[in-house]
């Protein structure tokens, strides 16, 4: 069985209530539970973290062989972090960097991504969907 995580970094607890114009009326929960009814056969684990070192630890805890693929919203972190690029960098598991929203249509400012190089793709602007499109580039 594949075994994938999500990993949503800070202020993704507040999808459905945040900035609803930009990130849907939708919560993470509702669309996890449809994600693993779509996708009987992968072991479809969630993490979320508003803090950087949290975020970094996972990464390490399952980056080792624990799990075939890490989905990363890395929210705000992923305009400023080097840790958490190192954190990629570091770990053996395949990286699929995600956005909500696209990010090249708003602000200058997350037009630049810290954590690109090191992931294995990155997929950004399909609204939620873009996690299911990230799980299908990981599941080839
Ligand atoms: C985001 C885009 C980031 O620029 C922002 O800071 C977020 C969410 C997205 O999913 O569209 O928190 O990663």
């Amino acid at each position: 069985m594949n075994r994938i995580i999500i990993i949503n970094g800070p202020n993704l607890n507040l999808l459905g209530k945040r900035e609803t114009e930009i990130y849907g009326v939708h919560d993470f929960k509702g669309y996890l539970e449809k994600l693993r009814e779509r996708y009987p056969d992968v072991r479809l684990d969630f993490f979320q973290s508003n803090m950087e070192g949290a975020l970094i630890d996972k990464i390490h805890e399952v980056g080792f062989g624990k799990c075939d693929g890490i989905i990363l919203n890395a929210g705000a972190y992923t305009h400023t972090s080097i840790a958490i690029l190192d954190a990629i960098k570091a770990v053996s598991t395949p990286v699929v960097e995600v956005h909500i929203s696209n990010v090249f249509a708003r602000e200058s400012y997350r037009h630049h991504s810290m954590i690109s190089e090191a992931c294995k793709g990155v997929v950004t602007g399909f609204g939620l969907d873009s996690y299911r499109v990230a799980l299908e580039g990981l599941l080839g």
